[in-house]
């Protein structure tokens, strides 16, 4: 695995451990009391939905696109690129979110939406970067048939 796909994936496990154990917080209302619970649900949906499921999809993607397309992948570097917004995106979110619980400061607009569009722009590095690489993806090779059988003679 490249130090990407490394990166990708860890980053996903990180988020899982986080987001369930923000879930069970949530569960049992052990949690401050929040002046905007939604938001402290948004955190825990995005932590596990960004972090979790969309890291490992970009991780697992990166390693095994390029190698169904029979092509390597279309450039590293900007795999790479992806793997630092999206890490900055997501950590920007989720604190954010989590501080729009407790304040009155519209952090949606000031904090969320920037570092969304940092984990945004990164996501759509990976649409150009994944086309590119299928885009001169190779036939799949011919199943062999077994050979037919010779006439049976009488
Ligand atoms: C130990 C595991 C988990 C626990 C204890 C947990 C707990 C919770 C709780 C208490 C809520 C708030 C429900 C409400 O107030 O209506 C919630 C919402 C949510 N959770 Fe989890 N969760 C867990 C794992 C996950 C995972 C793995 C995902 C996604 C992959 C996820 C996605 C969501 C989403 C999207 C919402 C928001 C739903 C909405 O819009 O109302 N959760 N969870
Ligand atoms: C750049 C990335 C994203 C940003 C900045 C973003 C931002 C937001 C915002 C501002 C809300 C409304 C929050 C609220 O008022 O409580 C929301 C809701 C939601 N988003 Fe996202 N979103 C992003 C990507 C995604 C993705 C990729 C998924 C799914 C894979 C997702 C799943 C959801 C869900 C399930 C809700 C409703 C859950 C809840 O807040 O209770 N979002 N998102």
């Amino acid at each position: 695995m490249s130090p990407t796909v490394i990166g990708f994936i860890k980053t996903s496990l990180l988020s899982l451990a986080v987001g369930v154990v923000l879930g069970v917080l949530m569960a049992l209302r052990v949690l401050p009391d929040p002046k905007a619970a939604l938001y402290i649900t948004s955190a825990h949906a995005h932590i596990n939905l960004l972090g979790a499921v969309m890291m490992l999809i970009f991780g697992v993607g990166y390693h095994i696109l390029p190698r169904f397309s029979g092509r390597p992948l279309h450039n590293e570097g900007l795999s790479t690129v992806q793997l630092w917004l999206n890490i900055i995106g997501l950590a920007g979110i989720f604190i954010s979110l989590l501080a729009a619980a407790y304040s009155t400061a519209d952090l949606l607009r000031y904090a969320v939406a920037p570092f969304g569009a940092l984990y945004a722009v990164g996501c759509v590095l990976f649409a150009w970067n994944m086309w590119m690489t299928i885009s001169g993806a190779l036939p799949a090779p011919t199943p062999i048939k077994p050979a037919a059988k010779p006439p049976v003679s009488e």
